[in-house]
């Protein structure tokens, strides 16, 4: 009897001490969970530097300098170029143009008929930018590093330089710090290059995308606060941006601002948004993004077609060299096409699919390494996909190829109609007689380049993409029937078409 009661005793106390072991094991590791931040180093709003802010986020700091890695896939990944491997080039990634010498037709003219190459990971972007010969080889705007380097520091350095209330210690997203953000933004970007460049140090970093005292995500970037007021105040719904929905049907007495009314989902999107769109970044007019009618690629076009620039002359990218069609050119559109894609409209963020949670320990952690998420066994998918990775890897895969097909025949088409107008200016046919063509080229090649310049192949929006390629094809041929219907008697026109065929 009484050896029973010891050996309960005993078991008793050993399973007490395990539970209470195991209970302190856990909530070390809860604890461990909760304090992401080990303040080691005081963050402040002129914190740079990524390092600094390594210190106290060692894990999302290892992560995101692993954004030097280069791997290629199908469509997208990085890339060195062998060839450029030489003396001092060691840098460069694999050219575009020289990889589809359409490209180069298309923007005869245009400063991207002189570079234009594969993107890579964050770490390179400051650099790529400052050696690019789109930079070297033509002038270019201190605007150009809204979306290449750390340089909210800077705006607002610029901005208390020309006046602006306050000290540089104040929150950014105080009055203070936004009336400086604001006033420096366009001084600094009607700088040459040269000059502009020299105020900033580091690609973009931790200070961008974080509040140092906080942590909170936050939007710091001008053109984008400016993009997000314009879209608010237009009347395209968009049922994947909540808070804008929500502040249309509110008093509007203040606009729009994404960080005082953008949910944390939003927010895991609004931060890429602070540069992978569209967007006007040249000498003639301060950066902006065209969002005032929408985010849809007609829409777009349309602010483009009624814009026109402070010194009164018509919104153009450029004139195109062999037809004298005048052009746009699109850049990178990832947000606004995501925007019209089923992930979008699902809540799916940038930030799920590029920047998956990792394990490590008990801890969840943001994987900083922004990249393809092919490179990352589809992992990101598989938290709501539940195929394996070489199934998602091949319905990616698919929308792509599809996507690339199709853009190639529009290219074809887009390609045909440049000629075909040279062709007929050869012939001496009038200006006028040319318009309809000209414009139809615009049209085309606009939509072209938007689903070449956005970077998923199709992924992002497979059936809008399709769309876009689709009118693409559409207005090439008008204008080639446009031609055709002059009735020139071009032997040099006849020949252009038998050539393109
Ligand atoms: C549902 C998942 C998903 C979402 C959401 C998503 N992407 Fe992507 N993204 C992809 C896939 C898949 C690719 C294609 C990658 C490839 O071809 O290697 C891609 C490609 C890209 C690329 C080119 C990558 C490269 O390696 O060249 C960029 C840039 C990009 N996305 C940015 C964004 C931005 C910005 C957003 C939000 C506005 C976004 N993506 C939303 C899945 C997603
Ligand atoms: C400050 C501007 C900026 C912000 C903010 C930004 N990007 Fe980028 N991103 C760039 C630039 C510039 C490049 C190209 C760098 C180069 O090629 O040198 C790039 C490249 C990429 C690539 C291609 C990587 C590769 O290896 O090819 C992906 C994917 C990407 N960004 C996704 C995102 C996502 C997702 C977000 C938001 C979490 C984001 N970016 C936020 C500017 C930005
Ligand atoms: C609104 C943001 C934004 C602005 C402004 C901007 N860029 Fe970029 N840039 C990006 C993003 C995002 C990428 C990566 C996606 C891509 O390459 O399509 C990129 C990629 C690049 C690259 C690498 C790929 C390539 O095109 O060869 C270069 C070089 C570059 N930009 C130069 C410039 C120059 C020069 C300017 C000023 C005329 C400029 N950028 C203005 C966002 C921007
Ligand atoms: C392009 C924007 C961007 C940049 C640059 C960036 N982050 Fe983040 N970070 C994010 C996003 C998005 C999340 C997810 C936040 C959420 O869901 O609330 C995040 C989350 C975090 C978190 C919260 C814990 C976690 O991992 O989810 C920490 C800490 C963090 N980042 C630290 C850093 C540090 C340190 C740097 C610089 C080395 C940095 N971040 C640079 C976008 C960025
Ligand atoms: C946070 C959840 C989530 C993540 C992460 C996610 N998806 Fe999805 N995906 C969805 C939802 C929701 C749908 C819509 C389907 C539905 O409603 O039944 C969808 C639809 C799709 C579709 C069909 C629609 C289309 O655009 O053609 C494909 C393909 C797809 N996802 C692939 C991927 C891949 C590849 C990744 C990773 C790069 C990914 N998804 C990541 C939630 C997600």
């Amino acid at each position: 009897m009484k050896l029973r009661y010891i050996l309960v005793a005993i078991v008793t106390a050993l399973v007490t001490f395990g539970l209470f072991a195991l209970r302190d094991n856990m909530s070390d590791r809860k604890a461990e969970a909760h304090t992401t931040v080990f303040k080691l180093t005081d963050l402040t709003e002129q914190t740079t530097d990524p390092a600094e802010w390594g210190k106290n986020f060692p894990r999302q700091y290892d992560s995101y300098r692993r954004t030097v890695d280069m791997e290629r896939t199908r469509y997208g990944g990085s890339e060195a170029d062998p060839g450029a491997i030489g003396a001092e080039d060691v840098h460069k990634t694999v050219s575009n143009i020289e990889r589809d010498p359409r490209l180069k037709a298309m923007w005869n003219g245009y400063a991207f008929a002189i570079d234009f190459r594969e993107d890579r990971g964050h770490a390179y972007m400051l650099h790529d930018q400052r050696e690019t010969d789109r930079v070297l080889k033509k002038p270019q705007v201190g605007a150009c590093l809204h979306c290449h380097a750390s340089i909210t520091v800077a705006y607002r350095e610029a901005g208390i330089a020309a006046g602006a209330p306050g000290t540089l210690d104040e929150p950014l997203l105080s009055d203070n710090g936004q009336a400086q953000l604001m006033k420096g933004f366009p001084i600094i970007s009607a700088m040459p290059y040269e000059e502009a460049t020299k105020t900033v140090e580091h690609p973009v970093t931790c200070l961008d995308c974080h509040d140092p005292q906080s942590n909170q995500l936050r939007i710091t970037r001008p053109g984008l606060l400016n993009g997000l007021i314009a879209l608010a105040n237009s009347t395209e719904p968009v049922p994947h941006l909540e808070s804008v929905e929500k502040w249309r049907t509110g008093n509007r007495e203040q606009p729009y601002d994404p960080n005082r009314l953008a949910s944390r989902q939003e927010l895991r999107s609004l931060v890429c948004a602070q540069c992978h769109v569209e967007y006007y970044c040249a000498s003639k007019e301060t950066l902006f993004f065209p969002w005032h009618n929408g985010l849809k690629v007609e829409q777009i076009e349309a602010v483009y077609d009624g814009h026109t620039f402070p010194d009164g002359s018509p919104f153009l990218d450029f004139k195109h060299k062999q037809s004298g069609a005048p052009a746009y050119k699109a850049q990178h559109p990832e947000f606004e096409t995501w925007s019209q894609g089923v992930h979008a409209r699902a809540g799916v963020s940038c930030a799920d699919c590029h920047m998956p949670y990792i394990r490590e320990g008990a801890m969840k952690v943001s994987d900083h390494h922004v990249r393809s998420p092919l490179l990352n066994d589809a992992k990101a998918c598989q938290v709501c996909h539940r195929d394996s990775a070489e199934e998602l890897v091949q319905r990616v895969h698919i929308i792509q190829d599809r996507t690339a097909a199709l853009m190639s025949r529009a290219l074809d088409a887009v390609v045909a109609l440049i000629n075909e107008t040279e062709a007929a200016m050869a012939a001496g046919a009038a200006d006028e007689q040319l318009a309809a063509a000209r414009d139809f080229q615009k049209k085309a090649q606009w939509r072209v380049d938007f689903v070449n310049a956005e970077n998923s192949m199709g992924f992002h929006a497979p059936q809008e993409a399709a769309r876009i390629l689709g009118e693409a094809i559409d207005y090439a041929q008008q204008g080639r029937l446009s031609l055709a219907m002059l009735g020139l008697p071009a032997a040099g026109a006849a020949k252009q078409v038998a050539a393109a065929k």
